[in-house]
Formats: C-alpha cells, structure tokens, sequence
C-alpha cells in the first residue's frame, strides 16, 4: 500500500514539474514575441511596464530589430501601430497623443502623414493590396488562428495571407522597411523561424488576447 501511494506522488509531482516546465518555456517564448514586437529585445528584459502604461516601454532606447544591411532611421514597431490598452489597434486619439518625432511617423516611406495624424490611416502594400487602411484589433487573434498560425482570414477586408508567419514578413517589408524600394536584407531584415515563433506565440498568447480597453 505504502508503495502504492509513493508512486502516486512521484507520478504526481512528475506531472506537476512537467507542465510548469512546459509553461515557463511557452511564457518565455511569448515574452521574447513580445519584447521584439515592442522592439525591445536587444535590451533582453520583460516589459513590465506594458501591462499599466497602455504603450510599449523599453527600459532604454528601442532599436528596430529587422533592420537591413544599411543603417535606417526607420524606427517604428509592431507596437507603434498595435498599441495594448486600446485592444492593439492604432486610433485617431492616440496618435494624436504621440510626440511629433514619435517613430510612427518615419517620412522615408509612401505614407501620408496627414491622414496617418488624422485618421490613423497607415498605407498598406499587399500582394494585390495598395490602400489606406486603420490598424485592426489583434486581441482576436487567438480565437482566429490556430496552433500553427493559421488564421480565419487577415486584414480589414479579410483579403490577407492567412498565415501568421507569411503575414509578419509582410508587414515588416511594408511598414519597417528603410525605404520604398523594399529590399529584403538591405532595407529590412526577414525574421528568422525562432523570430518568427515568438511574435506568433506572442499575438495568440493571453498577454493579448486579455488585454482589451482601460
Ligand atoms: C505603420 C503601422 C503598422 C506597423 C508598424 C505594423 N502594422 Fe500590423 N497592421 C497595420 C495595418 C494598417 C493593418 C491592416 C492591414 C490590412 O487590412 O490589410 C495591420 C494588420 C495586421 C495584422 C492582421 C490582424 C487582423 O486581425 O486582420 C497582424 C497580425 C499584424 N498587423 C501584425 C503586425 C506585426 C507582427 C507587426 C510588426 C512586425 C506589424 N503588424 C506592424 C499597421 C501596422
């Protein structure tokens, strides 16, 4: 009997460590998607201040981390135009709170700054896609995609690729990049597959999908 319930508990407990051990890695995972969407990952360090400032906050000055080969003022983030607090979207209000030298506002691209500061309107380049368009919600994301990445549709008209890791090269080829000519490796950098699996794990974890309006 006294053998019986020793293997009970090994087995319990051999249970318990297993899934935090499952858990840390996939928490650590998300934090790395989050720190390089927020453009704060050189800096190695959790975001804490994300969670109550409703704005991404490095502890130091961000770096764009897709770069390309030559230096580029282009310092914007996924989380310039996919801000927590406002269910990581971008809207007229607070653009209209950002500083004028905010990175959002990088005039190396096709933009048009005015509608970008009254409407929130962002210039879009797609694969078949060349428009203005708002900065939809993300917070969805995890009912929309699968375990993989692949999602119910994209984009404001549902007209995207469907496939998260497709969809963020696209958007960092379209919003990142040093300059209009786009050129992968020289105006921007294409994520590696860890990249790639942190910023996916991170836009379907519950540090987005839980963080709607305050
Ligand atoms: C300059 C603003 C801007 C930046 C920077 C930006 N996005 Fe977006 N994002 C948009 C806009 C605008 C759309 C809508 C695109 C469309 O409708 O075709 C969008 C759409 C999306 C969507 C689709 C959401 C949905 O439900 O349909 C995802 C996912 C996404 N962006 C992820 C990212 C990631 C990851 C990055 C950084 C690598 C990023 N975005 C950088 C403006 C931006």
């Amino acid at each position: 009997m006294k053998k019986y319930f020793l293997t009970v508990a090994v087995l319990c407990s051999m249970v318990v460590v297993g899934c935090s051990i499952f858990h840390d890695k996939t928490s650590d995972l998300e934090r790395e998607g989050q720190r390089l969407f927020a453009s704060c990952d050189h800096l190695g360090v959790d975001d804490v201040a994300t969670i109550r400032a409703g704005e991404f906050v490095c502890k130091g000055a961000r770096i764009n981390p897709f770069h390309g080969s030559k230096p580029s003022a282009n310092n914007r983030s996924c989380g310039d135009c996919h801000q927590p607090g406002i269910n990581f979207s971008l809207t007229p209000t607070r653009v209209a709170k950002l500083a004028a030298d905010h990175p959002v506002f990088f005039d190396g691209l096709d933009e048009d700054l005015d509608r970008l500061k009254a409407d929130a309107l962002v210039h879009v380049l797609a694969p078949g896609v060349d428009e203005f368009r708002q900065s939809p919600k993300l917070i969805h994301l995890r009912d929309l995609c699968d375990a993989y990445g692949n999602c119910d549709g994209l984009g404001l008209g549902g007209d995207r690729v469907e496939n998260l890791n497709a969809f963020i090269i696209q958007a960092i080829g379209n919003h990142m990049s040093a300059t209009t000519a786009r050129v992968a490796g020289v105006d921007f950098r294409v994520p590696n597959a860890q990249e790639l699996k942190a910023i996916n794990a991170y836009m379907r974890s519950r540090l987005v999908a839980d963080q709607d309006e305050r």
